[in-house]
């Protein structure tokens, strides 16, 4: 517990029990009128971005003071299933379906070497979980994109052939044509809700050189065909997407691994485009590298929306600490993200 009512940046965080709080490219689901934080639970080490244990969870009523859960998802020891002891399970988000009742979980799934670009999927019946792993796989196979052409892709070389960060290469050739048939790589990966209710899927895709974003079924648990590409070959990682005021929101950060970039913001009035870049939102000290951290999510509370990022530590994962930044809204299509030392639901704590 802290005496103090917001958390202090980048300072060790702690839950109500004085345990390090440990859910990294994180996002928070809003339920029932408390707050749940699902994670990756990192370990010590170089060897600590991998998942040992698997999806950490934590619950709160005022988004400070912090109840430990425990893993909701874990891995197993069966060498052959996605999940087990030594994949990596990166940035678990999670909805509530109100079509089946039932909580939903997408992560990013992977093996040690981050080759498989899988959408894993879990569910459960309570928000504190246990979430019961329903399997992993590429979006979307044998569907084209809603906003881009069908086209031949017997001339693209295969994924071995590519790396995932930004090159010329890539830029060369339109990879989803190739993944049509095997389905769409799917890296780092949000979840999005629309005010009527419809469910998004947000992800890297095609070697993390284009964000897709792809419409769920009705009970949340596969895509239903639709999807469209968004910023192709600006190379975006860390995407959240919000709403306010009708206009669509992106935060995202470059593409340089764990190393902190400049982040991005992209606007756009419909969520399949246009989509308009305005460049770092970031602000102050520190902007050019978003003050050390990564963009993970963004949650509203009431009128007010924070953006939750991870300072990663490769050396040492466990020790990746958080960042929390209100947004800040000068104009309807625009937002800034200013360094501040603390998280805190008070404005005057926000110095
Ligand atoms: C980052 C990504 C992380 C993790 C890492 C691996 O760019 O955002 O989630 O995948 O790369 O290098």
């Amino acid at each position: 517990m802290t005496d103090f009512p917001g958390r202090q940046n980048k300072a060790v965080w702690l839950d109500e029990k004085s345990n390090v709080i440990n859910a990294h490219g994180g996002g928070i689901l809003s339920f029932d009128g408390g707050y749940y934080w699902y994670g990756e639970h990192k370990t010590e080490g170089w060897e600590g971005r991998l998942a040992f244990l698997g999806v950490h969870a934590y619950y709160s009523t005022d988004l400070i003071h912090w109840h430990d859960l425990g893993i909701v998802l874990k891995v197993t020891d069966d060498p052959g299933s996605p999940i087990c002891r030594g994949c990596r399970i990166e940035r678990p988000k999670v909805l509530h379906c109100p079509a089946t009742g039932k909580f939903v979980m997408y992560f990013h799934s992977t093996d040690a070497d981050h080759t498989l670009a899988r959408r894993g999927l879990a569910v459960a019946d309570s928000p504190q979980g246990p979430f019961h792993f329903l399997g992993a796989k590429r979006a979307n196979a044998g569907k084209w994109p809603a906003n881009a052409p069908v086209c031949d892709a017997s001339l693209i070389p295969p994924e071995a052939e590519f790396v995932n960060g930004e090159n010329d290469k890539t830029r060369r050739y339109p990879i989803y044509a190739r993944d049509v048939a095997g389905g769409q790589m799917c890296r780092d990966m949000n979840l999005f809700v629309d005010d009527d209710g419809t469910a998004y899927h947000i992800y890297s895709s095609e070697h993390n050189s284009t964000l897709h974003i792809a419409r769920l079924t009705p009970d949340f648990l596969d895509w239903d065909g639709y999807w469209f590409r968004v910023l192709p070959y600006a190379w975006n990682e860390g995407a959240a997407l919000f709403k306010r005021n009708g206009w669509y929101f992106l935060l995202m950060s470059g593409c340089t691994g764990w190393n902190p970039n400049a982040a991005r913001g992209a606007a756009a009035q419909n969520l399949a485009g246009p989509w308009f870049e305005f460049g770092n939102p970031a602000r102050g000290d520190g902007a050019e590298t978003t003050f050390g951290a990564q963009s993970s999510a963004v949650f509203s509370v009431g009128e007010r929306y924070f953006a939750m990022l991870d300072c990663w530590n490769p050396e040492n994962f466990i020790d990746s600490r958080y960042l929390w930044l209100e947004l800040q809204f000068p104009s309807d299509d625009r937002f800034e993200m200013w360094n501040t030392p603390y998280f805190s639901l008070t404005p005057s704590e926000i110095t």
